[in-house]
């Protein structure tokens, strides 16, 4: 009955409606070219096992590689009453070649192809956030390396903290990265596994050769459970979790380059291509990529918890649930996507204001750990130190000054152990120097991390 291709069983037509709210082309016919090499492959298996004859096979090939030039060119008019991109493409291929094209599925079911395509679709798209994650990566090197002696205030609590590298801080972002970049490839082992050969749920009756096929689709492994191979969306999830820790880094990023970029603070200027106007306001430069970027981490987060809650409780093997997979799936893809490759660009023109950052680094008492590491070395305990420098603090607050305008005098009033060498203590430069241990923020050793990172350690 109607064009359907399960229509035997059916004597009525599908309600209109239903038809509608059931079908998934509008989302994943972007899986037409997996679906279709799936496709290929499995004639291939199919022909040489002895399932179906090869005459056939040829057909079933030359068939999809014109249904394939026909989607890319545009012409390819997908049917809401197919349902998904699986029936439309066979449809097609059935009214294209007849016979051979309605072999096609034999030995599988579309609850193996359609885990498949995504699989097939997702590992694509993992490699391009790998390499748009590296491009960051890049971008941020770049921008340590040409900014090494630009000194910044390092902030806990968003309070002046102590003075750091402005290099230092990128490059804490390339360590977020870097792990985004571990768990993607990691995630990638999972999602490269061959599912097809579950057929339904069971398996099938035909003798099929699943490693030939692994082995024309470039996948290292096939998947060891029929029922596990059809209704495991972990691959997903995984994907889904690793893209909302990474946008959560680029969000926590996005809202430090927004507040470096407000008038108060004014550390960096974002360039005009990565930013907007007021319609009434004509002084305003806003940083809508940032923001934008920020506001889009909770959509990730969103698509996360959508998929998580599809899959809870679902009995194995394949629900009709499932189909909620993709759009979640897709739009966390294009998020990342964009998301990275704008802060890449952006990050790359970013102007760096030196003055500002260096005049802030040495306000808000921020060298008061180095005096009292200082009172320390002349056998102070620290506590005793901590409590000396707190009331040297309190002074200067009260009398308006910083620690730099202090009299060796004045210094003693807090504590004997003061001689006049504390003045080459409490400079920036001599501050962020003098955290010289792995991974701290004295030149040397900040050096030293962007060249691990440049030879890829
Ligand atoms: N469009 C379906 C999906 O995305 C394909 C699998 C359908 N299988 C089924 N038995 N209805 O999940």
């Amino acid at each position: 009955s109607q064009n359907k291709l399960w229509g035997g069983r059916f004597t009525q037509p599908t309600d209109k409606f239903v038809e509608e709210f059931t079908a998934s082309i509008d989302f994943d016919k972007r899986l037409y070219h997996q679906d279709i090499r799936g496709s290929a492959a499995h004639a291939r298996m199919l022909g040489r096992q002895g399932i179906i004859p090869n005459e056939d096979v040829e057909k079933i090939v030359h068939g999809l590689k014109e249904i394939l030039e026909q989607i890319e060119a545009g012409q390819f008019d997908f049917s809401v009453s197919l349902e998904d991109i699986h029936m439309n493409i066979e449809a097609r291929l059935s009214k294209k070649i007849g016979e051979a094209g309605k072999r096609l599925h034999t030995g599988r079911s579309r609850n193996d192809q359609v885990a498949l395509d995504i699989r097939l679709y997702l590992r694509d798209e993992i490699v391009e956030i790998v390499a748009y994650l590296d491009m960051l990566i890049d971008s941020l090197l770049n921008q340590a390396e040409a900014n090494l002696d630009v000194i910044m205030p390092g902030f806990t609590h968003l309070q002046s903290a102590q003075p750091i590298l402005f290099s230092h801080h990128l490059m804490a972002y390339v360590e977020m990265f870097k792990r985004d970049k571990g768990r993607m490839e990691d995630g990638l082992k999972r999602v490269d596994v061959l599912p097809l050969g579950a057929g339904a749920l069971a398996g099938t009756t035909f003798p099929i050769d699943r490693e030939y096929v692994a082995e024309m689709l470039d996948f290292p492994a096939v998947t060891r459970n029929s029922l596990d191979a059809v209704s495991d969306r972990d691959f997903a999830l995984e994907f889904m979790a690793a893209s909302s820790i990474l946008m959560m880094h680029l969000s926590r990023f996005s809202e430090e380059l927004i507040i470096w970029s407000t008038s108060a603070f004014r550390f960096i200027e974002l360039s005009d291509g990565f930013c907007t106007g007021s319609s009434i306001m004509p002084q305003k430069k806003n940083p809508d990529v940032p923001e934008l970027v920020r506001g889009k981490t909770g959509r990730v987060y969103g698509n996360l918890m959508a998929l998580l809650t599809v899959m809870k409780a679902l009995p194995l093997a394949y629900n009709k649930d499932m189909q909620e997979d993709k759009e979640p799936l897709f739009d966390t893809i294009d998020t990342v996507k964009g998301s990275l490759k704008i802060f890449a660009d952006m990050i790359r023109e970013m102007r760096v204001n030196r003055e500002k950052m260096s005049q802030a680094a040495g306000q808000g008492f921020s060298t008061a750990t180095d005096v009292a590491d200082y009172l320390v070395r002349t056998g102070l305990p620290f506590r005793d130190a901590h409590e000396a420098v707190g009331k040297a603090v309190a002074y200067c607050v009260e009398n308006d000054m910083e620690l730099t305008e202090l009299s060796l005098a004045e210094w003693q009033l807090f504590s004997p152990h003061f001689s006049d060498d504390i003045f080459d203590k409490i400079s920036v430069e001599a501050s962020v120097n003098a955290r010289n241990v792995i991974g701290g923020t004295a030149r040397n050793r900040v050096e030293d991390e962007i060249r691990r990172c440049r030879e890829g350690r």
